[in-house]
């Protein structure tokens, strides 16, 4: 790794509107105030259609793990979390000649969905797994020397009830305390991604 990273954890919010979310908007406030968890909202980030690429990438550079929370839009991340590739994950920073600055840390993404669980894999609606839609970013990432881990998969979108809110959210807690402390993390299912019930156990 490139340099000792000041703080463990980055969460990187590829929300565009934040404040007209219900899950993206509760995992980011279960995030804030934590001493070991950095949250950055990238719609705040850009201004004038562009990312402060210097301070982008200083704030990857002061981190050891990084953690992307975005709704899935279009079987896809928005828009948003492309051009922050696009625009901060150039050569020479994270990758080419001199570009090692990002090799070594770990990454997840932190998807929601609103399809149903069901909806993705070969057999179901959506026609494969919700790992596979994420497959672009995970690859850029480990073209850029990172770490990539399972992702922890919220499904259900709005139709979520409270009550599996508020387990969504005491998951995303128990997955950023296992990051800040470098523990690992339990074995995704065959799907390939982390649930609540992988991280606080199956409700009895
Ligand atoms: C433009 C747009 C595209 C979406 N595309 C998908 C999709 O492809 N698959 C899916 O399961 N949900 C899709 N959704 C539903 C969102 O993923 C869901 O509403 C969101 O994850 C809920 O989180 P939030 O309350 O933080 O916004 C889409 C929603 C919007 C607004």
């Amino acid at each position: 790794m490139t340099g000792t990273p000041a703080r463990p954890v980055l969460l990187v919010v590829a929300h565009p509107h934040l404040a007209g979310s219900r899950v993206n908007r509760a995992l980011v406030e279960a995030a804030r105030g934590r001493d070991d968890v950095t949250v950055h909202d990238l719609a705040q980030a850009r201004s004038g259609g562009r990312f402060d690429v210097a301070a982008e990438q200083r704030l990857l550079s002061a981190h050891g793990t990084y953690v992307f929370l975005h709704p899935l839009y279009w079987f896809a991340a928005p828009a948003l979390l492309k051009a922050w590739q696009d625009e901060v994950l150039v050569e020479g920073f994270a990758h080419g000649r001199d570009g090692d600055a990002l090799a070594g840390r770990r990454a997840l993404v932190a998807v929601t969905a609103g399809g149903r669980a069901d909806d993705f894999s070969p057999q179901g609606r959506h026609g494969a797994s919700l790992r596979a839609f994420l497959l672009p970013f995970e690859r850029t990432l480990a073209y850029c020397g990172v770490d990539v881990l399972p992702p922890f998969a919220v499904f259900g979108g709005s139709r979520l009830d409270d009550a599996c809110l508020t387990r969504t959210v005491d998951a995303f807690r128990a997955l950023l305390d296992r990051l800040a402390d470098g523990a690992g993390l339990p074995e995704a299912g065959a799907a390939g991604h982390l649930g609540p019930d992988d991280l606080l156990g199956a409700v009895p």
